[in-house]
């Protein structure tokens, strides 16, 4: 009875999750990208299917499985994952875990671009690419009840995630060190801070999986206290 009643704390709530990295082609062979595994957002995907919530995951590229009773879209690049992310809407709550390319080249080659033998180097003009989180924590007629992001930081986490929380105008930012000696990168565990206007809230170092269970957790308990 109590793992019923714990596999049950989403049901009814639509969920989006973003998860991976994205793609940002130069040319037809080369692309610009993040380094993301995708294992913490696909893993927090399928722990709120498993609490009964009904979840789109919005994918970038990954060497992952589709996770299992979520609905799975593939995208490659930030501006697909943004398309993809507002055909979903309206949703009751949005995680966007994926390490989006925050630059992509201005123009695409449409042929392979060649050393034509003077050893010349292309520039790469670069251009911003929308902002998913913020998009959808800013939004004016859709904005979900609750908006998690995550914050990638390499130094100085718990700041830069506060002025991430203000800049975006998310609810929650997941905060987890990705400098190279965190190992988080690409491995099976993480540490994170949830930072909030409430406050902040940091978690033992855990595996990926049980991150993502416990943030579903505490999304059932936040939507809970806002029902009240
Ligand atoms: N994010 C997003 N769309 C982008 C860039 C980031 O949705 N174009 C989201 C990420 O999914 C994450 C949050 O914003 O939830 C923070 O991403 P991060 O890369 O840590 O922060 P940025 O705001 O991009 O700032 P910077 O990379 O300069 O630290
Ligand atoms: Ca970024």
């Amino acid at each position: 009875l109590a793992a019923s009643a714990a596999s049950a704390v989403l049901a009814g709530i639509r969920m989006l999750v973003t998860s991976g990295p994205t793609h940002e082609p130069i040319d037809p062979v080369r692309y610009l990208a993040n380094r993301s595994s995708g294992k913490q957002g696909h893993a927090i995907a399928a722990a709120a299917a498993a609490a009964g919530a009904d979840v789109t995951l919005v994918s970038g590229p990954v060497s992952l499985p589709d996770p299992p009773g979520v609905r799975t879209v593939h995208v490659e690049t930030a501006r697909q994952m943004l398309a993809a992310v507002e055909e979903r809407l309206p949703v009751d709550v949005a995680v966007c875990a994926a390490a989006v390319a925050d630059w992509r080249p201005e123009a695409e080659g449409s042929q392979k671009l060649k050393k034509d033998g003077s050893g010349a180097i292309p520039q790469l003009r670069l251009t911003e690419n929308p902002d998913i989180l913020q998009t959808l924590s800013q939004h004016h007629t859709l904005r979900p009840r609750l908006v998690v992001g995550f914050a990638a930081e390499t130094e100085t986490v718990i700041e830069h995630a506060r002025a991430k929380l203000a800049r975006k105008g998310c609810d929650l930012i997941v905060a987890n060190d990705v400098s190279a000696a965190s190992g988080v990168m690409g491995g099976d565990r993480n540490r994170v801070h949830l930072v909030s206007p409430e406050g902040v809230e940091t978690w033992a170092e855990m595996a990926k999986t049980e991150v993502a269970s416990r943030l579903v957790a505490h999304i059932g308990e936040r939507l809970k206290a806002a029902a009240r």
